[in-house]
């Protein structure tokens, strides 16, 4: 407590002086200014970026200030570097130009919380964010050297494991380019998502020490740490005035510092701010242990408290209940607020403004601590009413939901909630209590109704429902489409739905149009905007000027070259990453990538490539396109089925590969270790993207929004934002196969069809479940794949593979057909690219903004 006291003491004096004290003076370079600071006009001639000598004597000097290296002999790693920190002052400007700005115009701020920020590399995003290519360029060839090779330098930063954590970063994107008064708030993971390669078929997982040299994009800010209580007890009391009081005492502290990596909007000069919090000890030694003589173990107990921002759990759409997750959970949250609150108090006195003045959307339940978090800061530290506490937080938060899945919504162990966090627990049963009140008033004498909505889950294990603490506490619930909103309010949360409908809404997931397809594709972008301009990139519907280029041959045929060409460029990348695997760029390339999770069915997709290759070897004369079907994704360590299929797809890769009766007509690619580079790479390269799960299961979906921006046609199910897509961009311009969401949901029920009967009937499906379940695929052995083989023949397949496997497989067929006929595919593709316009992550946001957030956008 007293530690918490001096903390709030020392932040009332950085507050007084925040105004004018420069912070990036810290970074000074020593003794020789930099070239930049000479200049007149200082950061802002540089960075009008039409001083190519100014640059290059920038450059030259981070070499050598901030490497300590001669710049005459650096290497790339050292410009990588050296080009990163000239970017990053340039960043750092604009910043505190913006946030001066913000506080002179007292504008209201959002508060992005999310567990995971999926970043990818920032290098390239930067300089073409901050329009900066042309005089690199030339500065760079000064050097000796280019932008694509010191890119290869940069190390991804993959603090996320999928979507949820991607679409993060692609917000964050959108919010700098729209000026939005925003703050990304996260966990700075030594380790992000492990390092994936393939040993003998297998995932093998090795850590990713991504920050073992430390990385040129971050701000380490020791002066903004805060200390963040665990265990202790609830001390009650009547305070002066006979009102009932709690403090929370006798914990243990870990400190949060406040790592910083700036996120620049496009061509605007607006900047905003990712802080991630990374765990130190507490300055003070465990004092018993110290006493009694023990220096090293006291001194070991400090260290381990380090661990809570050690690693990223690797699992995707699944609950993990452990205990060090929870305490990364309330770490992350209680030193967000802390600096939320610490800011808020510059220019406040009273929280009656808080929600006119904060904006708090939880991505994810991950982060929805923050509710009794703020409840006990306004209650006990602030010593505010219950009433007035409870009314802040509903005004101030907004949950967005992610998954359809029962088994992904977290819930915490009571006993477990209750040693780490006893008084979150005490102000949870309070909410509790208060809320299951109204219910039963609402809804008197409906008692399964009450055990329901109770964020309490009676069994032998007591459990806290956060989803339902999520709901409760929040002004908005939004799902990421709208088929996923429809579902949440009818099925998952239909009884919240019922009672507060006005808090339930659907904002459609995006992607950023600079990163997905300005950077990644960039003579695409160029031929585009040869044809109807650049202001696509901040306004995507700009697109739709496409379509009058879709029947003219020689845009047509420049629009095969540069696929062709990205084509090629994978084609490298695979054969080097996939053991020297040769594959034609003039084949149909068919890519699946993702997480590896029953529900998205890459093993549906394994079901289709059997089947190819069944028909290849029987009908050597046949006129089917050539193909070649690659996927890439990582497999939660844990999930055993996931690695499983992991395994299959490379032992049936390894089978068609080696197999010269195919060979020209199939290759199979497992590309290890998907990510975000990777997927720059990947997805340019793509004539049809696989977006094939189970109906009822997806939530939204972005890899296939990137796809289809990049020119691939989609074979899909109805599911997710593949829906949208469709009404998009036609239904004859999409592959939509299988049942929808609706019929799954009965089929399950009445189970009209069995896998079994499925089996009998058709002699295509048997005999590709035959060659996996005999050992085609493994040596003769008929135990490897035995699981696998069951699964697909159960009755009760959650996700119904065979149930949708002859759809798919006509669907194919059809895919086939129309990839013959090239212009008709060129045509459909480039209609995908001009109806992408929704998909763009900048509407997604001023959705957010105006109907969620109350934040105007210009
Ligand atoms: P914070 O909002 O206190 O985290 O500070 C972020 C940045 O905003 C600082 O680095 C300053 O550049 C700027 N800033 C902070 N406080 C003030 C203020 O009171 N007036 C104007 N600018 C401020």
């Amino acid at each position: 407590m007293q530690e918490q006291h001096m903390a709030r003491e020392s932040k009332a004096k950085t507050a007084t002086k925040g105004g004018s004290r420069p912070e990036s003076g810290g970074k000074s370079t020593g003794k020789t200014p930099a070239p930049s600071q000479q200049a007149p006009g200082g950061y802002d001639i540089l960075f009008k970026g039409d001083n190519i000598e100014l640059l290059r004597g920038t450059i030259r000097h981070h070499i050598m200030s901030f490497q300590g290296r001669d710049p005459d002999r650096a290497g790339n790693e050292d410009s990588y570097r050296a080009l990163s920190y000239t970017l990053r002052d340039a960043l750092m400007y604009k910043w505190i130009k913006g946030q001066k700005s913000l506080y002179a115009q007292a504008r209201k701020r959002v508060y992005y919380l999310s567990m995971e920020f999926l970043v990818g590399r920032s290098l390239t995003n930067a300089v073409i964010n901050l329009g900066m290519q042309e005089p690199l360029h030339q500065a760079l060839k000064t050097l000796g050297t280019d932008l694509e090779e010191l890119q290869s330098c940069e190390e991804d930063a993959a603090l996320g494991n999928g979507g949820l954590g991607r679409l993060a970063a692609c917000f964050l994107d959108s919010i700098a380019t729209m000026g939005i008064p925003a703050y990304g708030y996260g966990i700075l993971y030594d380790y992000g998502i492990f390092h994936q390669s393939i040993v003998d078929g297998c995932q093998v997982e090795t850590p990713d020490s991504w920050l073992r040299t430390g990385s040129p994009w971050l701000y380490e800010r020791s002066h903004f740490m805060y200390p963040v209580q665990f265990g202790g007890r609830v001390h009650s009391y009547i305070d002066q005035e006979g009102r009932y009081r709690s403090r929370w005492v006798d914990t243990n502290i870990v400190m949060a510092m406040a790592c910083d990596m700036l996120v620049p909007g496009f061509r605007n000069d607006h900047v905003i701010n990712m802080r991630l919090w990374r765990a130190k000890a507490s300055r003070e030694l465990d004092l018993e242990s110290f006493n009694a003589g023990d220096y090293v173990s006291a001194v070991e107990s400090k260290v381990q408290s380090e661990t809570i921002s050690k690693v990223l759990y690797p699992s995707d759409d699944i609950a993990e209940g452990q205990l060090l997750r929870l305490r990364q959970q309330y770490f992350f949250v209680a030193a967000t607020l802390q600096d939320v609150m610490r800011r808020y108090r510059k220019t406040n006195v009273h929280f009656e403004d808080f929600p006119n003045q904060v904006a708090i959307q939880l991505n994810d339940t991950h982060p929805a601590i923050a509710i009794p978090e703020l409840m006990r800061l306004l209650l006990d530290v602030e010593g505010q009413s219950w009433e007035l506490a409870w009314d802040v937080c509903v005004k101030t938060f907004a949950y967005t939901n992610h998954t359809l899945m029962p088994e992904a919504l977290e819930t915490w162990s009571v006993d477990m909630f209750g040693s780490l966090l006893p008084r979150h627990l005490e102000i949870i049963y309070e909410i509790n209590r208060r809320f299951l009140l109204e219910v039963a008033e609402r809804y008197p004498g409906n008692l399964r109704r009450i055990q329901e909505m109770s964020l309490i889950e009676e069994g032998p294990v007591r459990k806290i429902r956060m989803a339902n603490l999520a709901i409760i506490g929040s002004h908005s619930i939004n799902g990421v489409a709208e088929l996923h909103t429809k579902l949440l309010t009818e099925h998952l949360f239909r009884n919240f739905y019922e009672m507060y409908p006005e808090r339930f809404n659907a904002k459609t997931n995006g992607i950023t149009p600079r990163r997905w397809l300005l950077c990644c594709n960039q003579e695409l972008a160029r031929l585009i905007g040869e044809k109807i301009g650049m202001d696509w990139a901040t306004d995507l519907d700009k697109l739709r000027a496409l379509e009058a280029f879709a029947d003219d041959p020689e845009f047509r045929q420049r629009w095969r070259e540069i696929k062709r060409l990205n084509k090629e460029k994978l084609a490298a990348i695979i054969k080097k990453r996939c053991n020297g695997l040769e594959v034609d760029p003039d084949s149909l390339f068919d890519i699946q990538v993702k997480r590896i999770h029953q529900y998205k069915r890459q093993l549906l997709n394994v079901l289709h490539v059997i089947r190819l290759y069944q028909h290849f070897v029987a009908h050597p004369e046949s006129t089917r396109p050539a193909r070649t079907v690659i996927f890439a994704g990582k497999a939660a360590p844990s999930y055993q089925r996931a690695k499983l299929i992991v395994r299959l797809i490379n032992s049936v890769a390894g089978v068609i590969n080696r197999d010269p009766r195919v060979a020209g007509r199939l290759r199979v690619a497992f590309i290890p270790n998907y990510g975000v580079s990777l997927a720059e790479r990947i997805i340019p390269a793509a004539d049809l993207s696989e977006q094939i799960s189970t109906a009822g299961t997806e939530a939204s979906g972005t890899g296939n929004m990137k796809f289809a921006l990049n020119g691939a046609l989609t074979i899909g199910t109805l599911d997710g934002a593949n829906v949208e897509i469709r009404q998009e961009v036609g239904a004859e311009n999409i592959f939509i196969f299988g049942m929808t969401a609706q019929e799954v949901e009965s089929e399950k029920r009445i189970k009209s069809r069995k896998p079994i009967q499925i089996y009998e009937q058709n002699p295509t499906v048997r005999a590709i479940v035959d060659a996996i379940a005999q050992g085609a695929f493994s040596d003769g052995d008929r135990e490897l794949f035995r699981p696998l083989v069951d699964d697909l023949m159960s009755e009760n397949d959650p996700y119904l593979l065979l149930l949708d496997l002859e759809s798919y497989l006509t669907c194919q067929d059809m895919v086939g057909e129309i990839y013959g006929d090239q212009d008709a595919w060129t045509k459909k593709s480039i209609l995908n690219v001009a109806r992408m316009g929704k998909f763009s992550s900048d509407r997604t946001i001023r959705q957010y903004a105006e109907e969620i957030w109350g934040i105007r956008v210009e």
